[in-house]
């Protein structure tokens, strides 16, 4: 389905770049509980059209993220659409300057944030130029700086809810990707003591994981035999076949948009598999982010926060599990009675 047919957001900005000309979209899902946050996607797309698309259904997300962990804001997403070819990295400095200047026309019902292709530093720039409606600057300049270690705490969290007895010693963890969040999931479970396979694309990651303690892969952990399955590299992972073909019990990780389609939550409740919602279980590098620079927690209070999204699963899996319904339709109950 092409979500542009089916806009149940509250404004959709698209602007071309005055300087770089690259299309920039700016989604706004929901302003209902506060204004909108959501990261900034800077990459290729075949056609603008496709990052439209994408901000539409991340900002979406966005609004469920904010809301399942209690958040007084809703959803948003910026996406800058570079050409298929990509963009000569010289201009670069023109399309983080267009995306300022989209995000201050806003008047501060969105305030953006790092995601692929966007950095602290690009923050930095936008929150200069956009009266200050970005998060995670560095922290040399007064920002919260990564989100990274906050995300991976609260995929751990959520972990821990989604095992009984809650204990992940011994358990058999695989995860997808070696990346800045997956790897301190990976060293987290391993002082655990469960036992951690994992596989990235970046074959060049592999020493830094065994110095870890974990084994490297070249096999599909989905299919894998696993009690517990973590995507923590690119979104779509759980396809119709890859759910029916999937070994592990529980699968939760930071991934966006681990669904190819919303129906494959079906096909992983018929086999007994337990799906942690993405937008409950990456919700701790948000939380980090406006807790310190917006909400005024310190760390411990933050921290506090991040560890309480091991309630939500909770609250997700009971109602699933008391009224027969998958996970993504609970959590959206939830959203509901919020
Ligand atoms: N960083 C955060 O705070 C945060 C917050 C919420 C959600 N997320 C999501 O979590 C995921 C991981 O984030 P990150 O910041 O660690 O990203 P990252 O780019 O640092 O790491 C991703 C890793 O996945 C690997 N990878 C890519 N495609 C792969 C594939 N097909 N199979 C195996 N490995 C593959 C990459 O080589 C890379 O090492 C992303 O989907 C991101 O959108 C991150």
């Amino acid at each position: 389905m092409n979500r542009t047919e089916s806009f149940t957001g509250e404004t959709l900005q698209v602007v071309r770049g005055a300087r770089s000309g690259v299309p920039i979209a700016v989604a706004i899902h929901s302003t209902a509980r506060g204004p909108a946050i959501g990261g900034c996607r800077i990459k290729p797309y075949r056609s603008w059209r496709d990052g439209v698309d994408d901000a539409l259904r991340l900002s979406e997300a966005m609004t469920m993220k904010c809301a399942l962990a209690g958040l007084p804001y809703g959803g948003g997403k910026t996406v800058a659409a570079l050409p298929a070819e990509g963009l000569d990295p010289v201009r670069r400095p023109e399309v983080i300057a267009d995306i300022a200047e989209a995000i201050a026309a806003l008047g501060g019902r969105y305030r953006t944030g790092p995601d692929i292709g966007s950095t602290s530093e690009d923050m930095a720039e936008i929150h200069r130029r956009a009266h200050g409606w970005a998060f995670c600057r560095p922290e040399a300049q007064g920002g919260s700086g990564t989100s990274s270690a906050a995300t991976a705490r609260g995929v751990v969290a959520a972990l821990r809810a989604g095992v009984a007895p809650g204990s992940v010693a011994g358990l058999r963890v695989g995860v997808i990707g070696f990346g800045s969040v997956g790897r301190l999931v990976c060293q987290s479970l391993l002082e655990r003591g469960a036992k951690v396979v994992v596989t990235d694309v970046d074959a060049g990651l592999r020493p830094a994981a065994e110095r870890l303690g974990a084994i490297w892969t070249t096999e599909d952990l989905v299919r894998e035999p696993l009690d517990v399955l973590v995507p923590a590299a690119t979104g779509g992972v759980l396809t119709a076949e890859s759910a029916a073909a999937c070994g592990a019990s529980l699968i939760v990780g930071p991934a966006n948009n681990q669904l190819a389609a919303e129906e494959v939550a079906t096909v992983l409740r018929d086999r007994g598999i337990t799906w942690i919602p993405d937008v409950v279980a990456s919700a701790g590098g948000i939380i980090h982010a406006v807790g310190r620079e917006e909400l005024g927690m310190d760390g411990k209070a933050a921290n506090a926060k991040i560890d309480a999204i091991g309630e939500t699963v909770d609250a997700v899996l009971s109602r699933a599990r008391e009224r027969g319904l998958t996970t993504v339709r609970a959590a959206r109950e939830l959203v509901a009675l919020a």
